[in-house]
């Protein structure tokens, strides 16, 4: 794997560049529109945060991007859903989702993907959790992504529907990893 360490990650700011991510296949471009149209705007209205990577030499440039919102895990009154004990009587379990996640299709499997899903639960586990009621980060998984969600630790919902879905729900639960 690649050495990141020079690399800086943080929160998109007012001043970078967001129009030179390259996300490869036309079926990831909403991902772009997103980071090009919508990001900044959000993240001033906090209805999302986002996160970019960038190199040292291009520092206002991102090459990576994750963003995170609240979310949950619906139920559908299944109280058992989570497995393990997790039971819980209402019709949602409380989770940050990762609502978009792209690598620059120059730079992907290099560990960036892993390096801003590491960096997402860290922040949940430490600085969310302790303040809110918070066990879970869900994502909504485009199917070519599923085994790199899982590779970072996340699970299938394990119902027949969800695995049927076009984005099928994979979840993590924050009392099971160490940051
Ligand atoms: C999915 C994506 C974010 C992964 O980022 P990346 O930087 O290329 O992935 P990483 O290099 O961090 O890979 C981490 C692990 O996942 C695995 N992995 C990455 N992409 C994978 C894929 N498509 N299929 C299977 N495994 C994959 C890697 O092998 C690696 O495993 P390892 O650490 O055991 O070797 C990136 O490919 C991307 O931007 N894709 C297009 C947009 C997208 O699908 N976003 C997610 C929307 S839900």
């Amino acid at each position: 794997l690649a050495d990141n360490s020079d690399l800086e990650l943080r929160q998109l700011e007012p001043g970078d560049k967001v129009t030179g991510l390259s996300v490869g296949d036309p079926a990831f471009l909403p991902l772009k529109t997103f980071f090009r149209k919508h990001a900044k705007t959000y993240e001033a209205q906090s209805l999302a945060r986002t996160y970019v990577v960038c190199e040292p030499a291009e520092h206002d440039k991102p090459i990576a991007f994750i963003t995170l919102v609240c979310g949950e895990i619906e139920t559908q009154g299944d109280t058992n859903l989570l497995g393990d004990g997790v039971t819980y009587r209402y019709h949602g379990y409380p989770a940050v989702k990762l609502a978009r996640l792209a690598v620059d299709a120059r730079r992907r499997s290099a560990g960036l993907g892993r390096l801003l899903v590491e960096f997402a639960l860290g922040l949940v586990k430490e600085v969310i959790c302790p303040a809110v009621g918070c066990r879970f980060m869900v994502v909504d998984s485009k199917r070519e992504s599923v085994a790199f969600y899982e590779s970072c630790g996340f699970t299938m919902l394990d119902t027949g529907e969800n695995r049927a879905r076009d984005e099928p729900v994979m979840f993590i639960d924050l009392h099971k990893i160490q940051v």
